[in-house]
């Protein structure tokens, strides 16, 4: 928590929310527009930028985890003040699980951004499990992830099986049925320029998610 005190400059991490992507921030606000979201949750706070994000663009309840002792301090003291925010020092997957266990969330549609990856032991395939099958409404953003036919959009790679590509989601057992990705050329993006992925499974949302302005429908893994 000191840290927050000593290094004002590690207010903004990765040059401010979403990375300091605006175009990013845009896809956001107008996905609110569209669906109904009930609640956020966070994998990955690091030191709260994103998360105090979601809390003054969304007004809506805001969950996120961090594993790492000292940036779930610093997440601390930057959001000791912001109600209806839930900071967890906890693995992702073990946190998702339990939010499902206690009915923490509200029935309706949840935005999950999936930003806790930055190490070998990657969580984002049970992540994304994890939402699907205890959030049948869930609308998941992955981070990092490469953009297909943009690759001026930078993606994580952790090595054999483990590249933030359609290929991973692929593998999995029960893919999402659609996929997007960001309607802006890495070009015209700012800040770090990672690329994304928008990913949903209700027949419901679906068609209202296919009427953004800043998203394009991507066919899905197996589709
Ligand atoms: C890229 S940073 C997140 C940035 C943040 N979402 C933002 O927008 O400012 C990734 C964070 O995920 C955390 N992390 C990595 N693996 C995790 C896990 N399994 N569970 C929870 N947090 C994890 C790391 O400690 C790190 O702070």
């Amino acid at each position: 928590m000191l840290d927050y005190w000593r290094q004002p400059g590690w207010r903004a991490s990765w040059g401010g929310p979403f990375n300091g992507q605006v175009f990013r921030q845009q896809l956001f606000v107008e996905l609110c527009s569209r669906v109904p979201f009930v609640a956020v949750v966070e994998t990955g706070t690091y030191r709260g930028t994103t998360t105090m994000y979601f809390r003054r663009t969304t007004r809506v309840p805001v969950h996120s985890f961090e594993s790492k002792p000292r940036h779930y301090g610093f997440a601390r003291a930057h959001l000791w003040r912001a109600r209806g925010v839930y900071l967890y020092r906890e693995d992702s997957r073990a946190g998702l699980a339990r939010l499902a266990a206690v009915e923490a969330l509200p029935s309706g549609p949840v935005f999950f951004y999936f930003d806790a990856h930055g190490q070998a032991d990657l969580p984002l395939s049970e992540e994304v499990d994890l939402a699907f099958a205890h959030w049948p409404q869930a609308v998941i953003m992955i981070d990092d992830f490469a953009v297909p036919d943009d690759p001026g959009y930078a993606f994580d790679d952790y090595g054999p099986g483990k590249a933030l590509t359609l290929a991973y989601l692929g593998r999995r057992a029960a893919p999402p049925v659609a996929v997007w990705f960001p309607a802006c050329t890495s070009s015209t993006e700012t800040g770090e320029r990672r690329g994304c992925v928008v990913l949903a499974r209700d027949a419901a949302l679906v068609p209202l998610i296919d009427r953004m302005r800043t998203l394009r429908r991507w066919p899905a893994p197996g589709e």
